[in-house]
């Protein structure tokens, strides 16, 4: 089958693109707004995209035409961050921070999460995450109804036990993220590992 995205299949296109291109690092994004108040959301449409200087970016869909979600709005206002990256255990708070609260109500109040505050931004991450990014705006695009958030990490922490100092990488026996699959509810577990050596 071949897919016309410019014409005939336009309207299907999220349900086909987000369920192809599998599977996907989750960025769970806490923010603060202009009260003050913590916003945690996960967006899948991530991923890094360079190391010098460290960037990654991300693309958080307007709520409507022309409104923006309130991670997006957050950025745009306070120019801060943070990337927390999600495991199983906390698979399901992660879900549950998808819920589309009204702008002054956090997604982390009675979620049972720990915050810990940011060294390099004004952004809090949840200490019960493996990993976390932080990170300053460089630049948002804004391309239709998408907006792409690029970022530069500033800082990245990660959970005692997971980073190798010996090869100075992640322990792939010991950090396991989960990806996103075929939308709209599916995700994989990173258990079953295989190496394969670059060619010289
Ligand atoms: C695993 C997962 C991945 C998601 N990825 C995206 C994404 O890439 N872009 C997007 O706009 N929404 C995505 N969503 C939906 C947002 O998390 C949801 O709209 C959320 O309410 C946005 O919150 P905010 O308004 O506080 O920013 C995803 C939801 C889940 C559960």
């Amino acid at each position: 089958m071949t897919f016309d995205l410019m014409d005939e299949h336009a309207g299907e296109a999220y349900k086909i693109l987000a369920s192809l291109v599998t599977p996907r690092p989750i960025a769970w994004v806490t923010t603060v707004n202009a009260e003050g108040v913590v916003n945690a959301a996960p967006f899948s449409f991530f991923n890094v995209f360079g190391s010098n200087p460290p960037l990654v970016a991300f693309a958080p869909g307007n709520r409507e035409p022309g409104v923006p979600k309130d991670t997006a709005l957050n950025i745009r206002e306070r120019g801060e961050f943070v990337i927390n990256l999600v495991d199983e255990p906390v698979a399901e708070a992660m879900n549950a921070t998808a819920a589309s609260l009204p702008h002054d109500q956090s997604e982390l109040e009675n979620s049972g999460l720990n915050l810990l505050a940011g060294e390099s931004v004004r952004v809090p991450r949840i200490a019960e995450c493996p990993a976390a990014l932080e990170c300053k705006k460089h630049s948002i695009l804004e391309i239709g109804g998408n907006r792409l958030v690029i970022g530069i990490v500033q800082r990245v922490h990660v959970r005692d036990g997971i980073f190798d100092p010996e090869s100075h990488r992640l322990d792939p026996n010991s950090y396991r993220p989960i990806g996103r699959m075929a939308s709209p509810h599916w995700y994989c577990r990173t258990e079953e590992l295989f190496e394969m050596k670059r060619p010289d």
